[in-house]
């Protein structure tokens, strides 16, 4: 796991809801991705979980008293604010969203959200119908009017019995957005980048298929990473099973018609695309509807038909957009891959070289060339694919400062 948080001090604020129990999970998911993490508690969350349970986890003391006995410094919630990189309200209470938004400061840890200067983030966690009160959705938006981060509530089982919107947000989605405040300002802030991912499927009759390996986790690093520097990512993906934020937009599709169609309708507003779907080169040149019995197929010819070059036909009609490939050769790799590059017009191209030892299908890490538009090479050693996706959006970004 790559260290995005280390020298970074989050500032964990843990109110009372049942959710408060989650809140252990977040912090050692904010400690495991390098972040030096401290808490404070609201006297209603002791009630869901004992501040000793953060106190071993932190090898610190847990703050929330204002006025401590046996101290002579008694402004710590300001000690701790400006500590902290970033303030992390998790669960975050209606109640204490309430007293943000009005400016009140009556205990250590809504006095300490009032004193601090770093980014503020609340996730919050309630019953469905206290997240539908209009005090409550007006509260959320006064403070990001004043530019605190307010999470959505997940859908789903609440401790109440009752199903719907309340629950607290995944810790992987709170810890992404954590991250994603704390990376440093990017080029690709607010571009509109857009990434394939993927196989596709093209079908011989209603249940059979031709399709290949892709994981499509190479694309979900890709468009992670975007997210992380502020873009503004969709995700154009063929069947995969790989989890990616909410706060990337993510358009499924199957077939390469349909991945064709659903590019292109982002294309003229896209700033970037990214193609790493391994796209079906061919298609059977008709689909047969049903199931096709074997009876009567014991030998049986398939016609298949090329279907769109999906980046050769997008480069024909570029305007600003910069243009990523990849490619995924056996024999002769850079020569092909140069070969591409050219006869695509891309900025930048990813050799992704397959050998008896290597399935970058199959595989987490993956071994990456990457030549640019001037030729230029670079060997990039065996890698994890978050750690790939981080490389190749720094070169992306240096060929963004040439345009
Ligand atoms: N690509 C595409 N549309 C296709 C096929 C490929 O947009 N119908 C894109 C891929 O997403 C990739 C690049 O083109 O970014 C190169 O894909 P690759 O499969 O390596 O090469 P092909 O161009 O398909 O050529 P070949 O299969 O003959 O090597």
């Amino acid at each position: 796991m790559i260290q995005r948080l280390k020298n970074k001090h989050v500032l964990l604020g843990i109110t009372g809801s049942i959710a408060a129990y989650k809140a252990c999970i977040v912090l050692r998911m904010l400690q495991n991705a390098g972040a030096e993490v401290r808490v404070m508690m609201t006297d209603a969350a002791r009630h869901f979980v004992g501040k000793w349970t953060f106190e071993a986890l932190t090898q610190h003391e847990v703050a929330g008293d204002l006025f401590p006995e046996n101290r002579v410094v008694k402004t710590e919630h300001v000690h701790l604010a400006e500590w902290a990189d970033l303030l992390l309200i998790c669960p975050a209470t209606a109640n204490c969203i309430g007293k943000t938004a009005a400016g009140i400061a009556d205990d250590f840890l809504t006095t300490a959200i009032m004193a601090s200067r770093a980014p503020v983030l609340l996730a919050p966690a309630m019953d469905a119908q206290m997240v539908q009160n209009k005090v409550f959705i007006r509260n959320c938006g006064i403070l990001r009017d004043m530019g605190y981060h307010v999470l959505e509530t997940g859908s789903g089982h609440l401790a109440s019995g009752l199903t719907g919107p309340g629950r607290l947000e995944n810790p992987e989605v709170i810890v992404d957005y954590v991250i994603k405040l704390l990376t440093p300002p990017s080029r690709l802030f607010s571009k509109r980048v857009c990434i394939s991912a993927g196989p596709t499927r093209e079908h011989i009759d209603d249940v059979r298929f031709i399709s290949n390996a892709s994981s499509g986790k190479t694309g979900a690093a890709l468009a992670e990473e975007a997210f992380f520097r502020g873009a503004d990512v969709t995700l154009v993906s063929g069947p995969v099973d790989i989890r990616t934020n909410p706060g990337i937009h993510v358009d499924s599709v199957l077939d390469t018609e349909s991945m064709e169609m659903r590019i292109g309708h982002y294309w003229p507003d896209t700033d970037i695309l990214v193609m790493t779907a391994a796209v079906s080169d061919f298609r059977p040149e008709d689909r047969i509807k049903g199931k096709t019995k074997k009876t009567g197929h014991e030998n049986w010819p398939l016609k298949l038909v090329p279907t769109t070059d999906i980046l050769k036909k997008l480069s024909g009609s570029r305007t600003r957009q910069l243009l990523v490939g990849f490619a995924l050769e056996s024999s002769d790799a850079l020569d092909n891959a140069r070969k591409k590059l050219k006869s695509k017009s891309l900025d930048l191209i990813c050799l992704n070289e397959i050998s008896d030892s290597h399935k970058p299908f199959a595989s987490e890490s993956n071994e990456i060339t990457l030549i640019d538009r001037d030729e230029n090479v670079e060997k990039l050693p065996m890698l994890p694919k978050e750690e790939l996706a981080v490389r190749i959006w720094n070169k992306i970004e240096t060929l963004m400062d040439d345009s």
